[in-house]
């Protein structure tokens, strides 16, 4: 591990799923008509991302889009906003809508009954085809996906499903008050394959508070005995400035950084490694038949604000709370309160609350930013952005020459620092507003 280069480079920094990344967004370059305007020009396959955002319990390490409640009446007005949403959308869409994939995440998807869900995927695909080859996923809570949901959602077409699982250590569970047994996630993980999923993954985290590398070695032989076929494998993004109360469940001293803390990605990642797993892209893992390792061999991975994906489809349509679309010249973010977004889906419009047109410097930044994060390597030709390398080229990280720049082993850890050097936006965020990059 190079010590002196973590603690050089270990500063705030974006995590990359947008490029400009949303802090950097410029809020005079959209509005909501534009917005309008811009998806009536989207032609293909549409890339569908619903968010549910609603859990029962507060884990406290957290950093999603998330309201806690036992109350399930809030599920059935939900949906029907939803269902509103999307209908607004294929009014703007130019050509009946093919989805290229379909992803419910959250919050936890699996709050909702199968019913409701049923009845979500029924009226979504009512008016709305599959392209070839797509693909429906699905986030499910260990602690309340039951064979219904798996069944439910199966007959609509999903095969795949992941897990949050985060770590077994029963300390570290305790202090992101989330108890999660293993024998929890073995039930659920064979549900999912006896119901027909053919494709398991398992979200774990690094740096999570009171994490050892014994614990980590400790969840990553319980994750590989199950064999998923996919693992995320999180760094934890400590941001409680934006997240409030949520995230103080620990202390600031809990909580391993900097060199300890990428000590324990590398002891999971030796274990995932020796076990035949492949790391791609920045913090995901696959087994060499997934379709996301082949993805990364062939070329053909892509980055989204759900991260990693298969699907590079250049048509993005968020639905519900907080869910961003992205036009591939625009972005645009929806309500983020619960309430707001179900008043303005209630009076007819959509829901937006801001977004960003990319300039032509930005679709240029966009994609070497994608190709960096993707497939570590990008063609650069401007001399402001090589001048901007050259000190993590000395360093080791990277190797340019005048029309290329390629992200070297040792640099792989710091892909978020290269991007940063080449980020024409950054200097306009403050970089309080992202976590550590390692
Ligand atoms: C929406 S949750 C998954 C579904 C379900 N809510 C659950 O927790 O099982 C998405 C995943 O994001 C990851 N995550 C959440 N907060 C995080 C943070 N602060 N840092 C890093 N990863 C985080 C967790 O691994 C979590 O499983
Ligand atoms: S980790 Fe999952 S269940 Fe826990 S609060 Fe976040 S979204 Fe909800």
């Amino acid at each position: 591990m190079d010590i002196d280069l973590i603690r050089k480079y270990n500063v705030a920094g974006p995590r990359y799923t947008s490029y400009p990344t949303v802090p950097a967004w410029e809020p005079a370059t959209y509005s909501p008509e534009k917005w309008r305007l811009a998806v009536t020009q989207c032609h293909g396959p549409v890339s569908l991302y619903l968010h549910l955002p609603y859990c029962e319990s507060l884990c406290t390490f957290c950093g999603c889009h998330k309201r806690i409640t036992r109350n399930h009446q809030v599920e059935t007005p939900y949906i029907d906003a939803l269902l509103n949403e999307w209908t607004m959308y294929r009014s703007l869409l130019p050509d009946a809508p093919a989805l290229s994939d379909l992803h419910l995440g959250g919050g936890t998807p699996s709050f909702f009954s199968p019913e409701n869900l049923n009845r979500l995927m029924e009226g979504l695909l009512r008016h709305t085809s599959r392209s070839p080859g797509s693909e429906f996923s699905f986030e499910g809570h260990p602690g309340n996906t039951t064979a219904e949901h798996l069944h439910t959602l199966y007959d609509h077409g999903f095969r795949r499903v992941s897990f949050g699982v985060q770590d077994y250590d029963e300390r570290v569970q305790k202090a992101i008050h989330r108890i999660q047994p293993f024998e929890q996630v073995r039930a659920v993980t064979e549900a999912a394959r006896a119901a027909g999923y053919t494709s398991v993954s398992h979200d774990l985290v690094f740096g999570l508070p009171f994490q050892q590398r014994g614990g980590v070695l400790d969840t990553m032989r319980k994750t590989i005995s199950l064999r998923p076929d996919r693992i995320a494998f999180y760094s934890y993004a400590h941001v409680p400035w934006i997240k409030g109360n949520g995230q103080r469940g620990f202390r600031d001293e809990d909580i391993p950084t900097g060199e300890a803390k990428r000590e324990l990605y590398e002891a999971g990642r030796e274990l995932l490694e020796a076990a035949g797993y492949r790391e791609v892209g920045m913090d995901h893992f696959a087994l060499p038949g997934d379709p996301l390792f082949r993805a990364m061999e062939e070329g053909t991975l892509h980055r989204n604000f759900m991260g990693y994906t298969t699907a590079p489809s250049p048509t993005l349509i968020g639905l519900g709370a907080s869910a961003i679309s992205d036009s591939w010249t625009a972005y645009s973010q929806n309500e983020k309160e619960v309430e707001a977004y179900l008043a303005a889906v209630g009076q007819g419009e959509l829901p937006v609350l801001k977004g960003h047109f990319l300039s032509d410097e930005d679709l240029r930044f966009r994609r070497r930013i994608l190709d960096l994060m993707c497939r570590f390597g990008t063609e650069l030709e401007d001399e402001e952005s090589l001048a901007k390398l050259r000190p993590l080229e000395e360093d080791g990280l990277v190797v340019c020459d005048d029309r290329t720049v390629r992200v070297t082993d040792r640099g792989r850890p710091f892909v978020r620092n290269v991007c940063m050097a080449i980020d024409r936006r950054l200097a306009d965020t403050g970089q309080k507003l992202y976590s550590a990059t390692i």
